[in-house]
């Protein structure tokens, strides 16, 4: 099995090496109006945002951020496949200009976008991220009416094009069967609060480019991309920064695409290409010691488990998760300037069955060493 990722450095305003239509699944993170690290970025692209802010014009000001990525919107509505999901993650900004503290919505204005391109909006998750920075409570302090509340939480906004997503042919249903999750796993990613993700260090001064990444952590992408594509499909991160979106496609067995304004970046995703395979089979293994785990208290507390997982031989909660294959990486290949190949390992007999991960697993311990072979490979 084989996926391919392309990184394009140039201006998701005009993805002109997408074909309509060509993207099952958007995840993404934009630059985020109204935070001040973002401003050069907005001024670049239009100079009357400079001067709305210059002249405390806020309201203008975040209104010509959004515009600016409302262009880029309108290339995702473009490039979607009908049924094919959008994910955004988005945090609102709080700042004093002119002596006046307010909230700027961000999440709110971005939905009104995607309504008005047509798509249905699906519930959004609240991507928890408690701050103990020592200026988290701002204003009056103790004393009332105008201290104010603390943000702490981001959006992961979800968008769906049209109807949802049909799968007929046989091959198709098989590869849906096999990108299943467990029903544990489930029940946790399908919760509207995530509590559990911690955000990436900020700290990015390497290769030239800007010196915080803005990096959501790769846990982010990986969850989303198992939650609304399957094995083989094309991801797409019209903002792709470090590459986050990328690697979790390359660790999952999907086909990605990105693009990146800023050249530099490449440096940053070239430089954490060695390590993808072991930290994506080392995922792989961290989940079923997770399942092995998850069994052994489910069984003490409600017996046997009722169905079984044939590619894994280990008993799962229901059907959906007989055929569940979490793809080991084998190699990385640079296939062409910018272009990568992701060699990925059928189901097969090297894979530990239940009893030989029961005796050797705990969830502390089955984080092995990767695999000769599990290497950058480039030619
Ligand atoms: C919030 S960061 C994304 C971080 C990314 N999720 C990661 O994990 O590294 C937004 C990125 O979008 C890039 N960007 C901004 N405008 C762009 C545009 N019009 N086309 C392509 N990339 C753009 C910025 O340079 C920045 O790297």
């Amino acid at each position: 099995m084989e996926t391919h990722h392309q990184l394009i450095i140039g201006d998701a305003a005009a993805m002109k090496a997408l074909d309509d239509k060509c993207v099952d699944l958007v995840v993404t993170s934009p630059p985020y109006p109204m935070i001040e690290m973002w401003d050069a970025l907005f001024e670049g692209c239009n100079r009357k945002i400079g001067q709305a802010l210059k002249t405390n014009d806020t309201g203008a000001a975040f209104e010509l951020m959004h515009a600016v990525l409302d262009a880029v919107w309108r290339e995702v509505h473009r490039v979607v496949k009908p049924g094919g999901v959008v994910c955004i993650n988005i945090g609102d900004a709080t700042r004093t200009i002119d002596g006046r503290f307010r909230l700027y919505a961000n999440h709110a204005r971005i939905i009104a976008t995607f309504i008005a391109l047509g798509f249905d909006q699906l519930p959004a998750v609240i991507w928890r991220k408690p701050t103990n920075a020592p200026n988290k409570f701002m204003g009056s302090g103790m004393l009332p009416p105008s201290a104010y509340v603390t943000l702490e939480h981001e959006y992961i906004l979800i968008f769906r094009k049209g109807a949802k997503r049909e799968f007929n042919r046989p091959k198709e249903k098989a590869r849906r069967r096999q990108s299943a999750y467990f029903w544990e796993e489930r029940n946790a990613w399908f919760s509207d609060v995530w509590y559990d993700l911690v955000g990436t260090p900020q700290s990015m001064k390497r290769n030239g480019a800007r010196d915080r990444s803005a990096a959501f952590p790769f846990e982010l992408p990986y969850r989303l991309i198992h939650m609304f594509s399957i094995q083989g499909d094309m991801v797409l991160d019209p903002f792709l920064g470090t590459g986050t979106t990328m690697l979790a496609a390359m660790a999952t067995g999907r086909c990605s695409t990105g693009y990146e304004i800023e050249p530099a970046f490449k440096t940053s995703l070239l430089q954490q290409l060695p390590d993808l395979p072991a930290m994506a089979n080392e995922m792989v293994e961290r989940r079923l010691a997770r399942h092995t785990e998850f069994v052994r208290e489910r069984r003490q507390r409600k017996g046997d488990l009722k169905h079984h997982n044939h590619v894994y031989d280990m008993p799962v909660i229901t059907r959906q998760e007989v055929d569940l294959f979490l793809a080991p990486v084998r190699a990385i290949q640079l296939a062409d300037d910018d272009c990568f190949k992701v060699v990925l390992a059928p189901p097969g007999p090297s894979i530990p069955a239940e009893k030989e991960r029961n005796e050797n697993a705990t969830a502390e311990t089955t984080l092995r060493k990767p695999a000769k072979g599990h290497q950058l490979k480039m030619f």
